[in-house]
């Protein structure tokens, strides 16, 4: 069976929030607000997250990972690009089971229209969480765990795609105080892996949510 692999293409440069009506109710469900306007209270973090350590892959990790997951492209990918410096693959772990999942990509991002908008920003992608361990705040302490990492590294803003249909996980952003980022919805693309090993990229719809960080 084939595998989405990643929500990390992105990219608009429109000043103004320019969703339709239909598009807008998908945000207010989700609770997402358009840039500017004032951002939802952040959560208080569960003590039942704390049962989950969060840290960068390891090369040993990749072959439970691969196992729990699936994706081993993907893990060979972003373990490599992680070594290269390129991005760091967060993992958490309940003992010695890996649970969740989050990339953060901090090169370029692949389209244009991104790099010109949010230049040098860092995304957020691929959030995963294993389904029979979702609603424990694993999703939110991965997201914490990654805004930290950068608030240390001196990054002032962080952005992420989600697809436009994806309300829970537009809830979970809001939340945690990630806003639409006023440029409309775009194009973006998941890559599949299909069952003889080739990757398929598909594009999809997605909405750009950024959020400042606290060393902004
Ligand atoms: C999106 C996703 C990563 C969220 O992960 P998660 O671990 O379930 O996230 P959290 O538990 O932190 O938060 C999710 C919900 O659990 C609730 N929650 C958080 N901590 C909790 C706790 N200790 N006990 C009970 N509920 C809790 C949150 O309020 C939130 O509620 P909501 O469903 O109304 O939004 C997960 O659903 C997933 O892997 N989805 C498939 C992949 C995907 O869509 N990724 C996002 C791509 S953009």
């Amino acid at each position: 069976m084939s595998r989405r692999l990643d929500i990390s293409d992105t990219s608009c440069q429109n000043p103004a929030f320019s969703a339709t009506s239909g598009e807008r109710q998908i945000l207010d469900r989700a609770g997402i607000r358009s840039a500017g306007a004032r951002p939802a209270p952040e959560r208080q973090e569960s003590s039942t997250v704390s049962r989950y350590l969060v840290r960068p892959v390891q090369p040993g990790d990749i072959e439970i990972l691969s196992e729990k997951f699936g994706d081993r492209h993907f893990l060979d990918d972003r373990l490599l690009r992680q070594k290269n410096g390129l991005g760091v693959l967060f993992t958490a772990w309940s003992g010695d089971d890996p649970v969740g999942l989050l990339y953060l990509w901090l090169e370029p991002a692949e389209e244009p229209e991104i790099t010109a908008a949010l230049p040098e920003v860092a995304l957020l992608t691929h959030l995963e969480v294993l389904p029979e361990l979702r609603n424990r705040g694993i999703g939110s302490e991965l997201m914490k765990h990654a805004e930290r990492y950068l608030e240390d590294h001196g990054h002032e803003q962080v952005a992420l795609a989600v697809h436009e249909d994806n309300t829970r996980a537009a809830a979970l952003y809001a939340r945690l105080g990630y806003q639409d980022w006023g440029g409309g919805k775009i194009v973006c693309h998941t890559y599949e892996v299909r069952p003889d090993g080739s990757v398929v990229r598909e594009p999809e719809k997605c909405y750009v949510l950024v959020k400042y960080l606290k060393s902004a």
